[in-house]
């Protein structure tokens, strides 16, 4: 007999296995579907998608482990702790991360048992409308369900006439898996991943240039940040960010990469041993057969939806990396709540104004709302209070000074409208501006705030008084 569920989640990355986690909750019964090639040891894909398997949580072990490595090179030193012969074991560095990888992946399949998600290994398909609401394959088996969320995520945008064999020529996958240390590494595109990779491999040793074809540096953030950003990865810490480029012919030979590109008119070439392409990503919507049941695309191939997610077919959602806004895991959790719950009869929402950006290089950046060039383009009479790091009693204590907070505020109201930040725990420290701002709190509320002393989120606090012009640190 044909197999029924309530919901059918197709995709079991970061949106889709929390969305079978809270329909499970809900006390939907729930089916999850999955068909990556990363298989555990028994064999079947593991669910967590790019997030838990090649994105966000294995980048994170790396960093940290290069973090750690460069502390001990030159962090530890103005603390008067010296260390001779350190040494860098590649391998159990990877196979710390794959442990973690393991861990975490096999810990939503124990979240299924426990939430009574049924696990469907296998690539999941729309076949018709029809039985109880979607006729659906997954895998070759036929199911049923009344409600379909698709989360099937994103992939890596490939550069014509570039092959990646996640060998020589790799993307966020490979470059997760180097055997040893590049001597010379390439990277092409200066975003968040090269900028995060490219950062990994160079604390370990690795010559790192990265060709970018935009002629800014980080436009999506705030200038000032862009600014410092450009100021510590260049000049402080060495990545040779190459900008304006326009990427010529890429040619790989037995002992590496040679990558032909064009600056200010001047042509030249890169030699590397590996390559990372980090171009962006595009949705994946290959092979679900959108077509035969009539789900609508968008002019940029993610697949079309309202506010709340709905697609343009009856109870079809569709969530995550393969829809509109940012391609963050963060983002795509909190769909996949939001439409469980609005399957369940309940009021599901996600404002994508207070979505949080983090990039987790060192400094980390993060950022909420606005940045002060957009506020201009948009003609808002806004109020800035900045404030650096230098100033703050926790981040000398640390050694690590580097950064500031900007926080952005309406000239009228006082409401936040945006807070950007570049230094360590920049990742945890926007936080506390998320929640102002989806409280629609001023920077006057925020200055009220007794914060912990001594914290780095202190700096917050002053940067909140620097916007009414007094701060009292600084
Ligand atoms: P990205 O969009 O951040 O950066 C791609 C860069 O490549 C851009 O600067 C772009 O101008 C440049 N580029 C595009 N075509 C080019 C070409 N032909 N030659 C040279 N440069 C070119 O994309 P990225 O870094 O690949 O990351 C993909 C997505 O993954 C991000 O949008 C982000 O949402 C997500 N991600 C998030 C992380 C986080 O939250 N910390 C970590 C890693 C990825």
């Amino acid at each position: 007999m044909t197999k029924q569920f309530d919901v059918v989640v197709i995709g079991g990355g970061p949106a889709g296995y929390v969305a079978a986690i809270r329909a499970g909750q809900l006390g939907l019964s729930v089916a999850c579907a999955e068909s990556n090639p990363y298989a555990d040891p028994k064999g079947e894909p593991r669910l967590g998608g790019t997030c838990l398997n090649v994105g966000c949580i294995p980048s994170k072990a790396l960093l940290q482990s290069s973090e750690n490595y460069h502390l001990l090179h030159e962090g530890f030193a103005q603390h008067g702790i010296t260390v001779s012969d350190a040494k860098i074991d590649i391998a159990t560095m990877v196979g710390r991360k794959n442990k973690i990888v393991d861990q975490f992946t096999g810990g939503i399949k124990g979240l299924f048992r426990k939430y009574k998600v049924t696990f469907m290994p296998g690539h999941g398909r729309f076949v018709a409308a029809g039985g109880a609401g979607w006729k659906l394959d997954i895998g070759g088996e036929a199911v049923e369900a009344k409600h379909v969320i698709v989360a099937t995520g994103s992939r890596s945008r490939p550069l014509p006439g570039v092959p990646v064999d996640n060998e020589t020529i790799v993307d966020n996958v490979g470059a997760l898996d180097f055997k040893a240390v590049p001597k010379k590494l390439g990277i092409i595109g200066s975003g968040v991943i090269g900028l995060e990779l490219g950062s990994v491999w160079k604390r370990l040793g690795a010559e790192v240039t990265i060709l970018e074809a935009l002629p800014t540096f980080l436009g999506a953030c705030d200038e000032a940040v862009s600014k410092e950003a450009w100021k510590v990865f260049t000049t402080k810490q060495g990545l040779d960010i190459k900008l304006g480029c326009r990427i010529g012919e890429v040619k790989q030979g037995k002992s590496g990469v040679s990558i032909a590109y064009e600056q200010d008119g001047k042509a030249t070439t890169l030699e590397c041993d590996k390559l990372i392409v980090s171009i962006g990503r595009v949705p994946n919507t290959d092979g679900l057969a959108a077509d035969a049941v009539g789900l609508k695309l968008d002019a940029r191939g993610f697949i079309e939806v309202d506010g709340h997610c709905r697609t343009t077919l009856p109870n079809v959602y569709a969530v995550g990396d393969v829809v509109r806004g940012p391609m963050l895991a963060h983002k795509a959790m909190e769909e996949g709540v939001m439409v469980a719950e609005i399957i369940a009869g309940q009021a599901g929402h996600v404002n994508l104004d207070t979505v949080p950006w983090v990039i987790y290089t060192s400094p980390e950046i993060a950022w909420v709302g606005k940045t002060e060039q957009q506020l201009k383009a948009e003609g808002v009479a806004y109020r800035t209070g900045q404030i650096p790091f230098m100033a703050n009693g926790r981040a000398m204590g640390m050694g690590d000074t580097t950064g500031f907070v900007k926080m952005i505020a309406d000239a009228k109201t006082d409401r936040i409208l945006g807070v950007h930040i570049i230094a360590a725990h920049a990742s945890e420290l926007i936080s506390e501006a998320v929640v102002a701002m989806e409280f629609s709190a001023s920077s006057e509320d925020l200055a009220r705030i007794v914060h912990a002393h001594p914290t780095l989120s202190e700096v917050m606090h002053e940067a909140a008084l620097a916007v009414d012009k007094r701060a009292l640190h600084f």
